[in-house]
């Protein structure tokens, strides 16, 4: 049987607990997610490196980017493509705001 049940936004955060230049590591129904603020964006990002599982939330953001620190992996914050020696992109999650509130909606 198909499950067509269309994902939903779900509360992340308080807007104000979103920081520009820091990462709050979540989890979420299970899943690892991160969320950070890029000027007047706040992205959300899966918290997990397709290289070796390195946690990206206590990694550096650099520009658009965080930084694996494990073993120096980018990924780009919008697209989440990776750099060696990541293989895989790490997924990006789609937020909304409502009034303060941060929500985002995982795939599944
Ligand atoms: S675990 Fe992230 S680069 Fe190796």
């Amino acid at each position: 049987m198909v499950d067509t049940t269309v994902p939903d936004f779900v509360y992340a955060a308080k807007v104000d607990e979103v920081k520009e230049g820091e990462i709050l590591a979540l989890n979420i129904d299970d899943t690892p997610v991160a969320l950070t603020r890029l000027q007047d964006t706040i992205v959300a990002f899966g918290d997990v490196c397709t290289h070796d599982d390195g946690p990206l939330a206590e990694g550096d953001i650099e520009g658009h980017c965080v930084i694996c620190p494990r073993h120096g992996a980018r990924f780009d914050l919008f697209t989440g493509k990776p750099t060696f020696p990541a293989p895989y992109p790490i997924p990006i999650y789609e937020v909304k705001i409502e009034g303060d509130e941060v929500k985002v909606k995982l795939d599944r």
